[in-house]
């Protein structure tokens, strides 16, 4: 069977969609669903590529059993016939996605998606950018992909 393919996109792509592809890999391991899916995660900026997730996010996940292991990368025009869905963190993301998607020869295949449209416990709209923020920023931002990644499998599943 096909896999279905799924991108988590955000600005660095050190904090919050590291988190949420780490989180996405966990449930699908606890509902075995592991081989039936491509996991990964991007960012619209260059800044960080290559690098580790932010050590606060990946402290922050390690004390809920998640480990981050990814490395940094930016968005590319292959990542829009590849992915069956591409979810942002927020409405600057979606926006910069959208944008680069129309700047380059792109494939209308992915579907691009707030992950926040599958939320259903937190009300936010967006998930908010920790980076310049406190340690609590890093705790709430799992809180609330923990809801809205969980529900966005439901919503395919
Ligand atoms: P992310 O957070 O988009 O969740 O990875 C950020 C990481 C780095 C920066 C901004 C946001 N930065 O300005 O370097």
């Amino acid at each position: 069977m096909k896999k279905i393919a799924v991108l988590f996109v955000c600005l660095g792509n050190i904090c919050r969609s590291p988190a949420a592809e780490a989180i996405f890999i966990n449930l699908l391991e606890k509902k075995g669903l592991t081989d039936a899916f491509i996991v990964d995660s991007a960012g619209t900026g260059s800044w960080h590529i290559g690098k580790k997730a932010d050590s606060r996010m990946r402290i922050a996940a390690e004390r809920r059993d998640i480990n981050i292991l990814s490395r940094a990368r930016q968005i590319t025009c292959e990542d829009f016939e590849k992915f069956n869905y591409i979810l942002a963190m927020d409405n600057s993301n979606f926006q910069n996605i959208q944008d680069f998607k129309n700047r380059s020869p792109s494939s209308d295949f992915a579907l691009i998606k707030k992950i926040q449209n599958f939320r259903s416990v937190f009300n936010e709209q967006e998930v908010p950018d920790p980076y310049f923020g406190g340690d609590e920023g890093f705790d709430h931002v799992l809180d609330i992909l923990e809801d809205s990644v969980s529900c966005f499998l439901d919503s395919i599943s």
